[in-house]
């Protein structure tokens, strides 16, 4: 079953005090390329919190759209660490973090054409043979545009729809890009089949210059950004994660915005 209600991104930052919050938090998401090589102690207490918290992982480096190579030693890594921890649910981006397997660590955008949509379709389903479970992909932020011929919502539309996999649907996401390249927001909701969406994630964003907002995960959530995801909640109640990954703040500060995503989550 896929995960329910408000979950929090777990962070090194306050991992050893969240096991006193099992009441208040559904979910946790953790990022896998941080916890693959934990030390005996440091494995053991990630094992309590599997015992404590439902978890998903959340990949990073995977590079769905460089689909001309496939990492078979990271993908490996990835798969005795989710069987390890009996993690199910499994996500990446829709971008591509290496081309022919050399790595960036930049979540780069991809043309959106309809034979890289067959071509990341085929990569999934490479994928989800390896690790024996279905993948689950998320909209990312993108600063430039590469020559395409689909909107995102029929690009992503087409992913979702070939490969069976579900959507990890970024609100901040969808709001930052929306700014930058001057679509509405609310229409590219409206565009998505919310019925193919798993989670949702909710995180704060830089507004850089008076033409560009960049996607840090530093900050707290802005208004505009809350009223998206109650737009969202509104047409369906979709598990959410608030998602912070720099300026960390103490855990109780993060509990305020934590429990304003449920508030929102809850009204819906
Ligand atoms: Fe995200």
């Amino acid at each position: 079953m896929m995960v329910e209600g408000c979950g929090l991104g777990l962070r090194d930052d306050f991992i050893d005090e969240i096991p006193s919050y099992a009441k208040r938090i559904d979910f946790l998401e953790v990022v896998p390329e941080n916890m693959m090589h934990l030390n005996r102690k440091e494995a053991k207490r990630f094992e309590r919190i599997c015992e404590a918290f439902p978890v998903v992982a959340h990949g990073l480096s995977l590079s769905l759209g460089d689909v001309g190579s496939l990492d078979l030693i990271h993908l490996g890594r990835l798969k005795k660490f989710l069987e390890r921890y009996g993690i199910e649910h499994y996500s990446e981006h829709l971008s591509f973090t290496s081309l022919d397997g050399v790595q960036s660590y930049e979540l780069l955008p991809l043309p959106m054409t309809e034979t890289m949509a067959d071509a990341v379709t085929e990569k999934i389903a490479r994928i989800e043979e390896i690790l024996e479970r279905p993948l689950i992909i998320e909209n990312p932020t993108y600063y430039t545009v590469l020559e395409s011929t689909m909107d995102e919502t029929a690009f992503i539309g087409a992913i979702l729809e070939r490969s069976g996999a579900k959507l990890l649907l970024d609100i901040n996401n969808v709001f930052v890009n929306g700014f930058n390249h001057r679509f509405d927001a609310k229409a590219f909701i409206d565009a998505i089949d919310l019925e193919r969406v798993a989670y949702c994630h909710i995180a704060g964003h830089l507004e850089y210059r008076d033409d560009l907002f960049i996607d840090t995960h530093g900050m707290p959530v802005k208004e505009e950004v809350w009223d998206l995801m109650a737009y969202v909640m509104a047409k369906k109640r979709l598990p959410v994660m608030l998602e912070r990954d720099n300026n960390v703040p103490p855990l109780e500060t993060l509990m305020k915005e934590f429990e304003r995503m449920r508030e929102i989550h809850h009204a819906a």
